[in-house]
């Protein structure tokens, strides 16, 4: 995907309002058009209930509007895809492969090689090494081929790094049964099967810091070793499930660390992508408007590094709403960007200013996604669905008559089809400043002080947002 000018993509149209004739846009704004012209993927799972049928109908129209890459919270999951030995269920994936296809979104695989959610069988074999060896890629072998060509990138091992100290995670059957070497098999089988799919080592906790004693800092003397040896790794995900500052006491995690690692990771050229992000805070506390603002821009500091970095293209949270999140279990609270009703929270609106804001520098106007192979020269990943996207936008986006218009400081509104028309103006970091209502078409913006600003216009379901300058 290419990484375009955020302007680059409205549709301009010419209205003649208040004081004269000047420039107007309207489209619907989403994530996911602004991911676009971004030229990055801007995600979410699906959550186990939507395999089942079990989520309102607003969550997948949410979903399919917002998102342009999707990955199954559970569904791919070795338990999950062989649940007895060589019996291999693939309904579930299957269900979200076909979703994502019609709405143009890219698929993620999670996980291959995982200590967790591995089901019971595998651990008969766990003093086997030979059998072992064949249970996991004889896995990998149907599941990547099952789903060769629909998945374009694939989680290969998952959370092999001990939490405490620089080395591996001790408790795993692969690593107990097989030794560390599992990891560069995983990696050969994977590629072997399906060589246009990008593979990723994917981690926990990589936002504490490069330094050797870090897992970040262990992980990039393992990355560095398996690019000089051609094992065919393309990306590190990182989940980035952190906690927000002011909650957790033990806090070390940065978004400014995430980057380093993404500058480390372009010397080697591979990729850094956000996989599973949330930012909770912790269970029980009273979470005010401003712990939900400040929140936002942590979401936002984090989206920055994949906007900014030339190596990192993937912003995927791990869930929509806070009412079907994993975070409970964590202890902790509310680290989504939709509220329990799927009502969108201020680290929304930062999140969809800050991709419309974002200016690349002037000389990096393209982002290069295609996978730099370190095995062999021939295998790009292909992205199959970037020409489905517009389509499924058109598809899902309801309305396309919103306008707005600046006359001095009143804000002149068309097209708007619910009773109340709601324009909040942010800052160009994406903190909200101020929120009034348009009444008869217009609204005052007398109380801003000279500056950039983003003006959102919210109808109904509809978002138009765009930059003033107010004078
Ligand atoms: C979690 C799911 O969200 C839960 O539903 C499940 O019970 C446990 O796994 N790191 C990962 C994800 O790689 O697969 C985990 O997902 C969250 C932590």
């Amino acid at each position: 995907m290419k990484k375009a000018h955020a302007l680059a993509g409205l549709v301009f149209g010419t209205t003649l309002l208040g004081a004269g004739i000047t420039n107007a846009f309207a489209a619907d704004e989403t994530l996911r058009s602004l991911a676009e012209k971004n030229g990055i993927y801007v995600g979410a799972i699906l959550n186990s209930q939507w395999f089942s049928g079990g989520l309102p109908g607003n969550y997948e129209q949410i979903h399919k509007t917002q998102f342009n890459i999707v990955v199954a919270e559970n569904e791919m999951k070795f338990d999950a895809t062989e649940p007895q030995e060589g019996r291999f269920n693939y309904g579930n994936g299957d269900k979200m492969v076909k979703y994502a296809q019609q709405n143009g979104m890219r698929v993620r695989g999670h996980a291959l090689a995982w200590h967790s959610q591995v089901p019971g069988w595998v651990n008969n074999y766990r003093n086997d090494k030979q059998k072992l060896l064949k249970v996991l890629k004889n896995h990998i072998q149907n599941v990547v081929g099952h789903w060769k060509g629909k998945v374009a990138e694939w989680d290969v091992v998952n959370e092999a790094i001990s939490n405490n100290e620089p080395m591996w995670r001790s408790q795993s059957v692969w690593y107990q049964g097989i030794g560390p070497e599992f990891i560069d098999s995983a990696f050969v089988w994977t590629h072997a099967v399906d060589p246009d799919a990008e593979l990723c080592y994917n981690d926990y906790n990589l936002e504490q810091g490069i330094n050797p004693k870090a897992k970040a800092g262990f992980l990039l003397e393992q990355v560095k070793r398996w690019v000089k040896n051609g094992i065919p790794i393309h990306c590190v995900g990182s989940q980035t499930h952190v906690e927000d500052t002011t909650t957790d006491k033990h806090f070390i995690g940065s978004p400014d660390s995430l980057r380093s690692l993404a500058k480390e990771l372009a010397k080697l050229n591979v990729k850094l992508k956000i996989t599973e992000l949330d930012i909770g805070f912790k269970s029980g506390i009273n979470v005010s408007k401003k712990d939900l603002e400040r929140q936002g821009q942590t979401f936002r500091q984090y989206l920055d590094i994949i906007l900014e970095e030339p190596n990192a293209d993937t912003y995927l949270i791990w869930g929509v709403s806070d009412k079907w999140s994993w975070l409970g279990g964590l202890n902790r609270q509310k680290g989504l960007i939709y509220d329990d009703n799927l009502k969108p929270k201020p680290a929304f609106d930062s999140i969809l200013v800050r991709l419309q804001t974002y200016e690349p520098p002037k000389d990096t106007a393209k982002k290069d996604t295609t996978v730099t192979d370190t095995t062999k020269k021939d295998t790009t990943v292909k992205d199959t669905t970037k020409k489905d996207t517009a389509e499924a936008i058109k598809l899902f986006a309801n309305h396309g008559s919103l306008s707005m218009h600046l006359a001095g400081r009143t804000l002149f509104i068309t097209g708007a089809t619910a009773k109340a028309t709601k324009v909040d103006i942010f800052d160009m970091q994406g903190r909200p400043v101020f929120s009034t209502l348009c009444k008869n078409g217009a609204a005052e913006l007398d109380n801003l002080s000279e500056g950039f600003y983003v003006v959102r216009v919210k109808s109904g379901m509809s978002n138009l947002i765009q930059r003033v300058t107010i004078k």
